[in-house]
């Protein structure tokens, strides 16, 4: 369940949020709609194409943003629209399988079938690496002599990039593939590492390319590149929480994107807002509530300031969440897609359904 701790001192920010300045944010600088095309970059359009159009789509975010969510409820969204979907993770902890399968064997790096259309496997570096191997050495026997020594793996385990750009080359792998109809996969939905990593792991590549002159290395890290900066076939999707903290790195994010990747991204998944406090009919409730004599008898209820107290706390909450939702929008320059709190969490098959469709819905910019 994600927790939301809405302390009072965070309510009070909320008045003092209208007023921050765009400039307080270290990723907004320069950030404006249409700054993007602006900058050459095929990243940011003024209608987003519809998500299921990609080949590729990288869902990144920190850790606990609710990215395996978002992952699940796509491929869900896609496999819906009569889409060929394969989810591939990267976090050592399988997620996805268990979200839309539960009670079945983990897909592991081999995959399988989680329902009709959705295909899944947990990419697994050392496994992909004996593939590529195998596949330049044509010996699997001698690869995997090499990479059973506990030495050779200690090495491997200390050097930098290689898993990355491994996990890279897996997914260009299958992205190629092709069956007696065309591709494989009509969509491949990737559960990135956490950002912060995030980012390193799709830069990976770009920097093979520029500092290795030739050579299959090369060559190889040269198609991983091309796939992931051409627009037509991949997308990066940003979840985020509408918080504080989420909002800004979020902003730090789409703002490193803009500076060293030339990945497309179109819009951002603001993730677990929430929904209006009171029902319809009753939309104000709380001053309803407000403007009641105090001493009022209600029963076995609590008092009446108590139960006020409630609802103004229940109201700013939800404007406080609405704020940064619109922030994360304003400092990004990009439109955003919002996916509703569950109140029971989103680790069922069921939740994660509900999910599918608002996800796809056409993203909304915020005013200026
Ligand atoms: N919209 C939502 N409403 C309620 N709970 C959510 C929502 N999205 C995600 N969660 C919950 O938040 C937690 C973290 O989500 P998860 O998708 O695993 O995040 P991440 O992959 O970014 O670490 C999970 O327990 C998940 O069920
Ligand atoms: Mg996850």
């Amino acid at each position: 369940m994600l927790a939301s701790a809405w302390s009072s001192a965070r309510i009070r920010r909320y008045s003092e949020l209208s007023a921050a300045r765009l400039s307080d944010f270290p990723g907004a600088a320069g950030v404006r709609p249409g700054s993007l095309r602006e900058a050459g970059l095929a990243l940011a359009c003024d209608e987003p194409r519809p998500l299921l159009e990609r080949r590729l789509v990288i869902v990144t975010g920190k850790g606990g943003t609710g990215k395996t969510t978002v992952v699940a409820a796509l491929a869900v969204a896609a496999a819906r629209a009569g889409r060929r979907v394969l989810v591939a993770e990267t976090a050592r902890d399988e997620q996805v399988s268990r979200l839309l399968a539960p009670g079945g064997p983990p897909a592991g790096h081999a995959g399988r079938t989680l329902r009709p259309g959705i295909q899944a496997l947990r990419i697994d570096p050392f496994e992909a690496l004996a593939e590529y191997l195998t596949l330049q050495i044509r010996a699997r026997p001698l690869v995997d002599l090499v990479l059973g020594n506990r030495g050779f793996r200690q090495l491997m385990g200390a050097s930098p990039g290689w898993r990355e750009l491994i996990t890279l080359g897996k997914i260009w792998h299958l992205e190629q593939i092709r069956g007696p109809d065309g591709p494989l996969y009509d969509l491949i939905v990737v559960d990135a590492p956490a950002t912060g990593h995030g980012l390193t792991f799709l830069d990976v590549p770009r920097v093979v390319v520029s500092a290795v002159r030739a050579g299959p290395l090369r060559r190889h890290s040269a198609y991983v590149e091309a796939m992931l900066e051409d627009p037509e076939r991949t997308l990066l999707l940003p979840v985020a929480l509408a918080e504080e903290l989420p909002a800004r790195e979020t902003a730090e994010l789409v703002s490193r994107l803009r500076g060293a990747l030339r990945i497309a991204v179109d819009r951002v998944v603001v993730n677990a807002v929430a929904q209006p406090p009171f029902p319809v009919g009753l939309e104000d409730l709380d001053e309803r509530l407000a403007h009641l004599p105090p001493d009022l008898a209600l029963g076995a209820l609590p008092s009446v300031p108590e139960l006020a107290e409630c609802a103004r706390h229940l109201r700013a909450r939800y404007e406080l969440n609405e704020a940064y939702a619109a922030l994360i929008g304003r400092l990004t320059g990009l439109p955003s897609v919002r996916l509703p709190y569950l109140q029971e969490g989103a680790d069922s098959p069921q939740a994660i359904e509900s999910l599918a469709g608002p996800l796809l819905a056409p993203p909304r910019r915020e005013a200026a």
